[in-house]
């Protein structure tokens, strides 16, 4: 992967795990801040701020084998902490993020998974309509022989509502509609007037493009939304006040004013590449130390209580 990035001028940069908590459909792990009692830090569960900044600052193509942490139920194909290659451009459309990451998924098949056979070069795109209407679900199995290990059906989906209703599971709901996938994601150019004046919402689709394999969601990206005025107008539609906009997202608003280029990217997530490509049943097996399913780490015996003195010098109480 190195080698294919660095060869499209891509440069590797490591980006912060210390960081401040932002909406990306998860609970982020919160760190307590020793210096700034009372304070936190989260974990980040994805590169996407930092890679959006890359761009703004001039880095016009970024890659990172980045560390995510979510605080999700664990399941087959999911883990606490996980490992993505993310990646960001400038100056590209969808068709150019999309095609980049199937050469490399296919050179990556190619070298090292010699005796699996891509069922169909250039991958099928699918809209999430097509999808659900299909297949049920947003990340179809669209093998041929379902029994053929060494089969490998990627297809991409496109064309997602950029907006839902707001479920009791959200986590950081605060108004009647939430983002699908990404706030941070341009919608697509003929829903651009119709968000601008908040008007059909659940019409309005999305750049967002996800890439599936044999039945799993392998990686998922999209263009974003450098207009300043209409990343303001998604917190709008999602009920978050000027204030918080400003509080939460002021940072990202004065660096994408500032002349950044359009730009898009996508993550892939790598261990579970890795399940599927190993014939692995479970995420668990390609990850050395993973977590159990309520997220503990036995071997360490993580997660655990902390002294007296820890707690004091950081200003917690522990409520009996
Ligand atoms: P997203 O949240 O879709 O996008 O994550 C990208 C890919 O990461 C994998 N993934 C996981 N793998 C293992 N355990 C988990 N808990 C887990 N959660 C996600 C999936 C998924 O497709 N910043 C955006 C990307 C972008 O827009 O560029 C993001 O994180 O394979």
């Amino acid at each position: 992967i190195r080698d294919e990035l660095d060869t499209n001028n891509f440069l590797e940069i490591e980006t912060p795990l210390l960081t401040n908590p932002t909406p990306e459909g998860s609970r982020s792990y919160l760190v307590p801040s020793r210096t700034s009692q009372g304070s936190f830090y989260a974990l980040p569960q994805s590169p996407q701020q930092y890679k959006q900044l890359l761009m703004a600052g001039g880095f016009e193509r970024y890659f990172q084998f980045a560390k995510c942490m979510r605080d999700e139920d664990t399941r087959g194909d999911r883990q606490p902490e996980f490992t993505q290659l993310d990646l960001e451009m400038s100056f590209v459309n969808r068709e150019d993020v999309m095609r980049l990451n199937e050469e490399l998924l296919i050179a990556i098949v190619k070298e090292l998974f010699p005796e699996k056979r891509i069922q169909q070069v250039p991958f099928p795109v699918l809209t999430y309509k097509e999808a659900m209407e299909k297949y049920g679900n947003d990340k179809p199995d669209i093998r041929e022989d379902k029994n053929d290990p060494n089969l490998l059906a990627f297809c991409w989906v496109v064309d997602f509502p950029f907006f839902e209703k707001t479920g009791e599971d959200n986590v950081d709901e605060t108004g009647e509609w939430t983002f699908t996938h990404n706030p941070f994601s341009k919608p697509k150019d003929e829903n651009m007037s119709d968000l601008m004046d908040k008007k059909n919402v659940g019409d309005i689709l999305t750049t967002q493009y996800d890439v599936a394999l044999n039945g799993y969601e392998i990686g998922g990206g999209s263009i974003r939304n450098h207009n300043t005025q209409a990343l303001r107008t998604v917190f709008e539609v999602m009920g978050y006040s000027a204030e918080r906009i400003e509080k939460n997202f002021g940072h990202m608003l004065k660096a994408l004013a500032s002349g950044t280029p359009p730009h898009g990217g996508i993550a892939w997530g790598l261990d579970r590449l890795m399940m599927i490509l190993l014939n692995e049943p479970n995420i668990r097996e390609v990850i050395a130390f993973p977590k159990t399913g309520e997220g503990k780490d036995l071997l360490m015996q993580a997660p655990a209580p902390t002294s007296d003195k820890n707690l004091r010098e950081l200003g917690i109480e522990i409520k009996k």
